[in-house]
């Protein structure tokens, strides 16, 4: 199980490097936009929160790491079945498109990560 998880992980981090670096690329202000409507009802506006009590804040999660998660919420057909808590974020995720959640990605990253790109 541990294994295939990794290999989700992995296969989503390979995929949405290229995308995260095209949407770098893109000087507008989507991310922060969709992430004031769409995510800091629930992670705060200046990501200090832990939604719901129990997520991590982001500004304690890596960038690399906050691209694993969002991955795994888009691509975890488990999770987005997941009823609960556990399937919040997942539909969240759903309802952006491919641009739409690389803009918030990249917004998160430069904004929040504690290793702010
Ligand atoms: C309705 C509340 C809610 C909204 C809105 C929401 N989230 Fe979340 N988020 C959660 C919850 C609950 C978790 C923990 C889920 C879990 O661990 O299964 C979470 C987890 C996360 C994580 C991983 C944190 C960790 O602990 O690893 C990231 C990154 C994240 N959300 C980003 C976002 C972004 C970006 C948006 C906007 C597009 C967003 N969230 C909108 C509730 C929300």
């Amino acid at each position: 199980m541990k294994s295939i998880f990794l290999k989700i992980v992995f296969t989503c981090t390979v995929i949405a490097m290229p995308c995260s670096s095209f949407a770098q690329e893109a000087e507008d202000d989507t991310g922060r936009q969709i992430f004031s409507k769409k995510c800091s009802g629930c992670h705060g506006k200046d990501g200090n929160t832990a939604a719901f009590g129990i997520s991590r804040k982001l500004v304690e999660i890596s960038a690399s790491e906050m691209g694993e998660r969002l991955s795994l919420f888009s691509t975890d057909k488990n999770l987005q079945n997941a009823g609960g808590v556990s399937g919040v974020m997942s539909k969240q995720v759903a309802m952006l498109n491919k641009q739409e959640f690389e803009s918030v990605l990249l917004y998160i990253k430069q904004n929040f990560a504690t290793d702010k790109q």
